[in-house]
């Protein structure tokens, strides 16, 4: 049994991990999280309290963060901001959390000499042309696109710079896009399934030709657990599941299993910078650590989130309308 300190263990993924840990371990969780407009309480409902502890605070305020990371067996950092379209209206809070946030918890590990999991993303990797067969490997060069994407790259370097110098037991894992329950209604997939549900015709952005490479949120828990039980430290793991869509094929399957003619979409103004494509190669994560995805059938796992969506409108209807009319304001 171990003590996990989770950062971020309120937000979309971080939430789902703590769920998948509670389920499959028994092993006890401390959530540090800010509550962001991102961070959610209710995400942790039902968990139960002997063995699931929240804790409100900034990963950047060492005060908070070193006690927590040194009563702890492990950290598992999965703190952000993680949505590209508002780094790109307001970068700051970007700079503060990925980077100040990342340093404070890593001069922690090493004080308390703490095993620490840093969760990052391919987009450090920026992107493919939509007709290239390649894939991104733990080798590919970093190429981060947007404000979000060079902060997370930067922090995914202050990690090798600890372990190198300082000798910190960490791991490194850049994952693909996730989708599942408890994701905010910014985010494309949330967005779209709650547009529908309220009679809101879905927004692709650009032509809708742009490919992400979708990963159920608890496979990405499962491979985490795999990468603190038997990853090597210093290592970089990518974690995907062949996941591989154009976001027009996503918003059709939505309209389709939710019963609408699958054209009664709208073409909206276009991301700044947009990333064509993501593409994973999991082969080391697979090969070495012996981890495979469960949910192989993107349809029906995405299904399943819709219904999630339809039967917890009170999780999401209070943030709505203030996306939407952000969205709105930029022509999206
Ligand atoms: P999210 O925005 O849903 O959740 C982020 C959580 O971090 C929130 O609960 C928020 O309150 C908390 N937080 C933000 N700033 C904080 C701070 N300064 N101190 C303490 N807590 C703070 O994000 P997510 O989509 O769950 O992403 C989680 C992690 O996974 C991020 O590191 C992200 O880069 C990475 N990731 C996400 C995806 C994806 O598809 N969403 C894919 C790969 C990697
Ligand atoms: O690849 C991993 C990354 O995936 C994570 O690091 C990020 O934290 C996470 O937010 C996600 O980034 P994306 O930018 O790919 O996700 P988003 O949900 O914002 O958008 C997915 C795709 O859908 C992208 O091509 C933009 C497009 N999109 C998005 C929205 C919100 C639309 O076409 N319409 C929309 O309304």
């Amino acid at each position: 049994m171990s003590r996990l300190l989770v950062t971020g263990g309120a937000g979309f993924i971080g939430s789902n991990f703590v769920h998948h840990v509670i389920a499959h371990t028994d092993h006890t969780v401390t959530v540090l999280d800010k509550l962001t407009y991102a961070g959610n309480e209710a995400s942790l409902a039902g968990l139960p309290e002997d063995r699931v502890r929240l804790v409100v605070g900034d990963i950047a305020d060492a005060a908070v963060v070193d006690p927590l990371v040194a009563e702890a067996d492990a950290v598992v950092h999965y703190a952000a901001e993680s949505h590209n379209d508002n780094s790109l209206h307001d970068p700051r809070p970007f700079l503060d959390t990925n980077i100040i946030g990342t340093y404070t918890l890593l001069e922690a590990a090493r004080r308390y000499d703490v095993r620490f999991h840093h969760i990052s993303t391919d987009e450090v990797y920026g992107d493919l042309e939509l007709d290239d067969p390649a894939r991104f490997t733990e080798s590919t060069p970093y190429n981060p696109s947007s404000p979000y994407s060079s902060t997370k790259a930067g922090s995914d370097l202050l990690v090798r710079a600890w372990v190198r110098s300082f000798g910190v037991r960490a791991t490194i894992s850049n994952c693909s896009n996730n989708y599942g329950p408890y994701q905010h209604v910014e985010k494309f997939i949330p967005r779209q399934i709650t547009n529908v549900l309220r009679g809101i015709r879905p927004k692709l952005y650009g032509t809708g030709e742009n490919v992400r490479d979708w990963i159920h949120a608890d496979d990405h828990s499962s491979a985490v657990l795999t990468i603190l039980d038997k990853g090597e430290i210093g290592e970089t793991y990518l974690i995907g599941a062949d996941g591989e869509k154009d976001n027009k094929s996503v918003v059709e399957l939505i309209l389709q299993i939710t019963g609408n003619p699958t054209d009664a979409y709208d073409l909206v103004t276009d991301r700044p910078g947009h990333d064509l494509r993501y593409a994973i190669d999991s082969t080391k994560l697979r090969t070495e650590l012996g981890w495979k995805p469960t949910y192989g059938d993107f349809e029906s796992g995405l299904a399943a989130t819709i219904d999630w969506y339809r039967e917890n409108e009170a999780w999401w209807a209070p943030t709505k309308d203030g996306v939407e009319a952000f969205y709105a304001s930029k022509g999206q």
